[in-house]
């Protein structure tokens, strides 16, 4: 998984420096290593291990000359993160250049032709057979972009691809299948890039090629071919995201400049409640619901469930999408499969939809605009967080929160559930605000080596987010179990060194959580409860509490008890000395 741009420019200025502030935008897709390559008579490539602005101090990006180039930054996938592998690669007699994104289920095959012909590799990547076999074609008398085409039809896996050729100096060819891929345009000149944040600064005008197009850019605009070579007429999207959208503003991480903005992401997407009812009606009649997706977006998927099966009555269920396989087999043409992902680039999801759109109705809830999934379901709710860059998902999981509960609201004709809604942002705001006192309770969780999170109703995917975000950005244990469950096996886990973090809202479940409560206190665990602020019962039974507004109860209780979780995350992740942005082993995007 990794980010590629390319830019050719209408005037003769040096790219190298646009080019490297656009491959910036990107490092949420990877981070393990940067290149870049321009055209200047000659191709020259930058390239090295480590991120952005540390090998940009030691190669200096932006000295370098030209009006074309491509830039990658890299997320390994296939061979270590090390000099030799980072992107771009060139063919053996230095005159193509290519970044890629994706991987190559074939390589060993290609790698073991090209080397039985002579050719030598430098890298250890799947990717350095992409120049060669360019290179190659070319050798044979086709044209660069022809020479891609016949390159792609022997590959095998995911890519998207940009590539230029010191023999046709004058253009960038690109193409892609199963990665994702833009086209853009703006005064300056013509981009190509993993997605829209990238090329903001430049452009807003964006196309979004189908799977093996090739598109062709030179400095007199942009072709887009089919698999024959035929122009396709295009059409392009206006994106109004601002470029300091997807800045920190001041704030030391994007993680908690996206948390404080979470009351404006519901908000925005409260926006959407009329385009969500046109999509019900649209819909009509559905006797099954089945949500699928991954990591966050599978909790969101979890509270959906919950919502719709207690207010309209309709039977749900929830699938990890690359588990989807068994249970893809019962979706018929009464069952609607809603497809929830931030990016709308996950793989395991889009390969779970393809399959849903043989025999059902289909549904994509997604945040990024133009993304593959809001191409391939039959309707598509965008989510409003705008850009989200620190690889844990907040603001987004809100948004998605959101947008199901308007779903569900609308679906079921609970006229109060989305007046209750209207109150949200200022109840996040409130528990924003708590974030010194979080941040100094924080710290009591730095040195623990296990914590167990739990709820029960709504509030057990609350602590499923609760864990997974602990999890993947301060490298605690976590564990996240539906409260009541406990007592059926990993109660003999919980004693004095196991902090246990209770989701115990007013609500139905409340008297039940608070036996929940006695059962860890009796082995010894030290309790965190968050919780209706003023509540004397959880005082009198947690050693700290985190204090949320009473008016939230159990039903809401997802979109405001989300935020100190994700607090205590951030806070740990800081006093132990991590970046909460760039969690290792993890990568924003998951296209493989
Ligand atoms: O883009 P998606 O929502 O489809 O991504 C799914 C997961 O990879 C994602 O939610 C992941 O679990 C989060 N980054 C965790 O914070």
């Amino acid at each position: 998984m990794c980010g590629i741009v390319g830019c050719i420019l209408k005037e003769n200025k040096d790219v190298a420096p646009i080019l490297f502030s656009c491959i910036s935008k990107l490092e949420y897709r990877g981070y393990d290593s940067i290149g870049i390559a321009t055209y200047d008579n000659t191709i020259n490539v930058k390239k090295g291990k480590g991120d952005i602005e540390t090998v940009n101090e030691n190669l200096n990006f932006e000295d370098m000359k030209g009006d074309l180039g491509i830039a990658h930054t890299r997320w390994a996938s296939t061979g270590r993160p090390t000099d030799a592998n980072a992107h771009p690669h060139m063919d053996n007699s230095q005159s193509v250049a290519v970044v890629h994104n994706g991987t190559l289920e074939n390589y060993t095959d290609l790698k073991e032709e090209l080397i039985e012909e002579g050719f030598t590799f430098k890298s250890t990547t799947d990717s350095e057979v992409i120049p060669n076999l360019i290179k190659k074609f070319m050798e044979k008398g086709k044209s660069l972009e022809d020479a891609l085409r016949k390159t792609t039809e022997k590959l095998k896996g995911s890519y998207a691809i940009v590539a230029i050729s010191k023999d046709e100096p004058d253009k960038l060819v690109a193409t892609r299948k199963d990665s994702p891929l833009i086209v853009a345009y703006g005064e300056k000149g013509y981009f190509v890039a993993s997605d829209t944040p990238a090329v903001l600064e430049y452009a807003r005008d964006v196309i979004r090629p189908d799977e093996c197009e090739v598109a062709v850019l030179t400095k007199d605009g942009i072709e887009i071919h089919d698999k024959n070579g035929e122009n396709v007429k295009w059409e392009s999207k206006y994106i109004d995201w601002t470029p300091e959208m997807a800045q920190k503003e001041g704030h030391p991480h994007f993680m908690i400049k996206e948390i404080i903005e979470q009351s404006e992401a519901v908000k925005n997407t409260l926006g959407q409640k009329a385009n969500i009812q046109k999509i019900i009606d649209e819909i009509g009649d559905v006797k099954r619901i089945c949500f699928v997706a991954c990591g966050t977006s599978y909790h969101a998927s979890i509270t959906g469930k919950y919502l719709i099966e207690s207010m309209a009555g309709i039977a749900c269920d929830v699938v990890i999408a690359s588990e989807s396989k068994y249970t893809a087999r019962t979706w018929d043409e009464d069952t609607l499969v809603i497809f929830i992902s931030q990016s709308g680039e996950t793989y395991d999801s889009r390969m779970a939809l393809k399959e849903a759109r043989k025999t059902s109705k289909t549904l994509a809830i997604v945040n990024v605009a133009g993304s593959a999934m809001t191409d391939e379901a039959e309707f598509v709710i965008q989510t409003q967080a705008g850009p989200e860059i620190g690889v844990a998902a907040t603001k987004t999981y809100i948004a998605q929160l959101t947008a199901i509960y308007l779903f569900a609201g609308l679906l079921s004709k609970n006229g109060e559930l989305i007046e209750e809604l209207n109150k949200v942002p200022a109840y996040i705001d409130e528990a924003v605000k708590e974030r010194e006192t979080i941040k100094e309770l924080s710290k009591m969780y730095t040195f623990a080596e296990n914590i167990f999170y739990l709820g029960r109703g709504f509030s057990y995917p609350i602590a499923l987010e609760g864990a997974l975000k602990l999890k993947e950005i301060t490298y605690i244990h976590a564990e996240a179990y539906p409260a009541g469950e406990l007592k059926h096996g990993p109660l003999a886990l919980i004693d004095e060194k196991v902090p246990v973090i209770v989701v115990v809202p007013p609500g139905e479940d409340y008297d039940k959580t608070m036996t929940h409560i006695e059962e860890v206190k009796a082995r010894g665990a030290i309790v965190l409860c968050v919780g209706a602020k003023g509540d004397e019962k959880i005082a009198e039974n947690s050693k700290e509490i985190i204090g949320i507004n009473p008016e939230v109860t159990d039903i809401i209780a997802p979109l405001v008890y989300t935020v100190p979780l994700q607090l205590v995350s951030y806070y740990v992740t800081i006093e132990k000395g991590y970046n909460p942005d760039k969690p290792r082993n993890l990568a924003k995007v998951i296209t493989v």
